[in-house]
């Protein structure tokens, strides 16, 4: 009886008879053959969490706090400044030469309580603002390369002509607090790249055309005032079971953001399952086919230059009990995972830098 070479070679050097399975390519090499950034918002206790951070290790390009380098975190006490829960994640970056974005330096959710009450007290000095932003973006200068410096300031819903949000920092300052802290951030870090960050930019339905409309006429008035921002944050908060996604809309939207001179970063994605069927499998399918479009969309554009998942696996979603990220709570590969390495392997390449 003849025996097989590797059977041979099984029998004496104890090699394993069958090849063991390749492991697919991780998202952060397939997006970096296309010139395209992968990764995903980490936490301290993710880290925590051996078999989580080497899967976040193995897939993610980039890093972004979910919640350490906010103001509710960073800036308890009121003038004390503690970045120790950002500085953990942003030295894990560096120690494996992974990106590392800052999220987010004004927002008006995720402030400490004492914020809240001096802003909305008479003539609130705005170096509350200035200030902060200069100590953050100092603080990282080097070691973050994009900051979400703006986060959710438009809200056509509060009824103002400009669709902006009717929020503590515009009560406070006026609309022109945007520009004061885009300037505050250029000035503390003129290499980091300056995004405005926003959600329910992704679908045709009407709440969300609103939304894209002031959107647009902020960066346009931007664009006009001189105002350093450079690239829009799309969270790009999906769900399978709920509204229409329209590929043409989208890239006409991203198309028109472009056309304004800014990069495009997917910064929060993640798609939802909830209102879907009993059947795990056909929702998983359908949360797999919608971000495949939506990705081929937003990577048909040129100027989309990263993307970012809101977390890695299910375990640690802010969206408990809608699945909505690559890997399951176990740590295995779903059909999403499987839609975004297909996007990015189909996805065009970026001219390199
Ligand atoms: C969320 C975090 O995921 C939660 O853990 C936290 O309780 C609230 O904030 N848009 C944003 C993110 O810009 O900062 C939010 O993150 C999700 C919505």
């Amino acid at each position: 009886m003849t025996l097989s070479r590797r059977t041979f070679l099984a029998a004496t050097l104890a090699l394993p008879a069958t090849p063991p399975i390749a492991e697919p390519l991780p998202l952060r090499v397939l997006a970096r053959r296309k010139g395209l950034a992968y990764g995903c918002c980490v936490t301290c206790g993710a880290l925590d969490q051996p078999d989580l951070a080497q899967a976040i290790l193995r897939e993610a390009g980039l890093l972004v706090p979910e919640w350490e380098a906010k103001r509710g975190r960073v800036e308890k006490r009121r003038g004390h400044l503690d970045f120790s829960a950002a500085d953990r994640l942003a030295g894990f970056a560096a120690a494996h030469a992974m990106a590392f974005r800052g999220h987010a330096l004004v927002w008006h959710l995720s402030n400490p309580a004492w914020l809240e009450e001096v802003l909305a007290a008479p003539a609130p000095d705005r170096a509350l603002l200035t200030d902060y932003v200069t100590a953050a973006v100092g603080h990282f200068r080097g070691r973050v390369s994009s900051w979400d410096v703006v986060n959710e300031a438009v809200e056509p819903k509060d009824g103002r002509p400009d669709g902006l949000r009717d929020s503590p920092w515009l009560r406070a300052f006026g609309p022109g607090y945007l520009d004061a802290a885009f300037h505050a951030a250029r000035a503390a870090d003129p290499a980091a790249e300056l995004v405005y960050n926003d959600y329910g930019l992704d679908t045709p339905d009407a709440w969300q055309q609103d939304r894209q409309r002031v959107v647009l006429r902020l960066l346009a008035g931007f664009r006009a005032r001189g105002v350093p921002c450079d690239a829009l944050g799309i969270q790009g908060h999906l769900k399978a079971f709920s509204g229409t996604f329209d590929a043409g809309h989208f890239r006409r939207f991203l198309g028109e953001v472009a056309a304004l001179g800014y990069g495009v970063v997917i910064t929060e994605m993640d798609v939802a399952d909830e209102g879907g069927p009993a059947d795990a499998v056909a929702r998983g399918r359908a949360q797999a086919a919608l971000a495949r479009r939506y990705l081929d969309a937003a990577l048909a554009e040129p100027a989309t230059r990263a993307v970012v998942t809101w977390g890695l696996s299910d375990r640690t979603t802010w969206l408990k009990g809608q699945h909505p990220l690559p890997f399951d709570e176990s740590l295995h590969r779903k059909p999403l995972w499987h839609a975004i390495a297909a996007a990015f392997a189909a996805a065009p390449p970026r001219p390199r830098k």
